[in-house]
């Protein structure tokens, strides 16, 4: 049996780690003891009282680097993972640029994240996922006749994303929009459904 010695951040393993590791000792010294004694049976008192002097050293050394270990796994088992999530969050959060690069009325197309930043005539930002709600066909955007017409089956959308012609079911999908010191962020970890256009889903500065 040989107890860990590296990493572990599984949690099924750290109780069963740290326990190996406190036992392991006992089994060292006990082994250990049982051995020195059939391979030396005329020893005298004083060598005895040595040797058991020595093997309870050993064993509080073990025991004393097993503590250690056991206390570094709980610790870095409980220690919240804040790295991970800044990481995946810079990941997701598309910065658009400033505002006043975006006219009113104008749709314009990411290709990291997959949308369009639509800027309506109010001055309010909305983004759209550019998948059709029919069968996701991605749906280009013609600026002549100001709306979004999907290739494959011909539904068509408004800058808003509201279905003007079927058959697609119900609006584009959104992307939450936060403006923060007069620049525009598209949140892209997660598509909002829904099955109208409200103000609520309009991002104003
Ligand atoms: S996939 Fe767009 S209308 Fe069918």
């Amino acid at each position: 049996m040989v107890p860990f010695c590296g990493y572990c951040s599984s949690s099924l393993f750290v109780p069963l780690c740290a326990s190996l590791w406190l036992f392991f000792p006992f089994l060292i010294s006990e082994n250990l003891f049982v051995a020195v004694f059939r391979w030396s049976p005329g020893m005298s008192t004083s060598e005895t009282t040595t040797r058991r002097s020595l093997l309870g050293k050993i064993w509080v050394g073990l025991g004393g680097l097993a503590l250690l270990e056991g206390v570094w796994i709980v610790t870095d088992f409980l220690k919240p993972r804040k790295q991970l999530g800044t990481d995946e969050e810079a990941e997701t959060l598309i910065v658009a640029g400033p505002i006043e690069n975006f006219d009113p009325g104008s749709v314009t197309a990411f290709q990291q994240g997959k949308f369009y930043l639509a800027r309506l005539q109010d001055g309010g930002f909305l983004a759209l996922y550019r998948e059709c709600t029919h069968l996701g066909c991605t749906v280009p955007w013609i600026g002549a006749e100001e709306r979004f017409v999907c290739p494959c089956h011909a539904s068509v959308f408004d800058i808003k994303g509201q279905v003007l012609s079927p058959p697609a079911p119900r609006p584009l999908d959104t992307f939450a929009v936060r403006i923060e010191n007069g620049i525009v962020k598209v949140d892209t970890s997660r598509k909002l459904k829904r099955n109208s256009f409200s103000d609520s889903q309009v991002a104003r500065s």
